[in-house]
């Protein structure tokens, strides 16, 4: 496996009447993506970014955009998170009737696909479409908020889903996110598990030493437990 460790925030806790300068920042503070969390009040209790405000954003970094779909219509919001300048989609397992459809489609919309497992959601959810995806996240909260405790519980779901990536010998292609409670404490139990791709909101906006330090403590531990692994 030769995919590199990213570190990507949540916008989730950032001031929401400063967008602009929030993804300015985490630009400046060295992220190498951007996650925003869109939720439709109906898959998770909770409402969110729609494509306009993500397109608002857009100009203010040039780091890429992806959007986590906690919706329960991705097939009808996707395009629209495609053209206000996400490049990946990732979309639940559990919201999708026609899974594998679903990811071809984003595919053919020019973005890059990823899907999403629920704490409860076993692995052989995406058994069948590891071909489809450039990424599976590994959920370790239950989505809706940001700010939860890490459930560690997930990091023998975490290393199965690693072993089936590289089984498949899509260790070169598909990358391996958890989002939800990860900090520069819990880091280390995800990426020894598998996991390349670290999603954190709170541990971010929150740290004592702000943005840039917080990414190069998590970025740091990650890399040394996912190279000890
Ligand atoms: C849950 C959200 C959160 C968020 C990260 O639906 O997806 O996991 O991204 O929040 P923290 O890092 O504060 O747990």
């Amino acid at each position: 496996m030769t995919l590199p460790i990213q570190i990507a925030p949540s916008v989730l806790p950032a001031d929401f009447a400063e967008l602009g300068k929030a993804v300015r920042d985490l630009e400046s503070a060295g992220v190498d993506l951007i996650q925003w969390d869109v939720m439709d009040g109906q898959f998770v209790p909770n409402l969110t970014f729609g494509p306009d405000v993500i397109a608002a954003a857009r100009k203010h970094c040039s780091v890429p955009f992806e959007a986590h779909l906690m919706v329960l219509t991705p097939d009808v919001m996707a395009e629209q998170y495609v053209k206000a300048g996400c490049s990946r989609l990732i979309v639940h397992a559990e919201a999708c009737t026609h899974l594998h459809r679903t990811l071809a489609n984003i595919r053919n919309m020019g973005a890059t696909a990823g899907v999403a497992l629920n704490p409860a959601t076993p692995a052989s959810a995406i058994e069948h479409v590891l071909d489809l995806v450039d990424m599976v996240l590994v959920m370790t909260v239950n989505p809706g908020f940001g700010g939860q405790s890490y459930i560690s519980t997930m990091e023998p779901k975490i290393r199965e889903v690693r072993n089936m990536i590289e089984a498949a010998g899509l260790g070169d292609a598909v990358h391996l996110e958890v989002d939800g409670g990860i900090s520069a404490t819990t880091v280390a139990g995800a990426a020894s598990a598998g996991a390349n791709v670290l999603i954190a909101g709170s541990a971010l906006f929150k740290h004592p030493g702000g943005l840039e330090a917080a990414v190069t403590e998590i970025r740091a531990n990650a890399t040394a437990a996912f190279r000890a692994a």
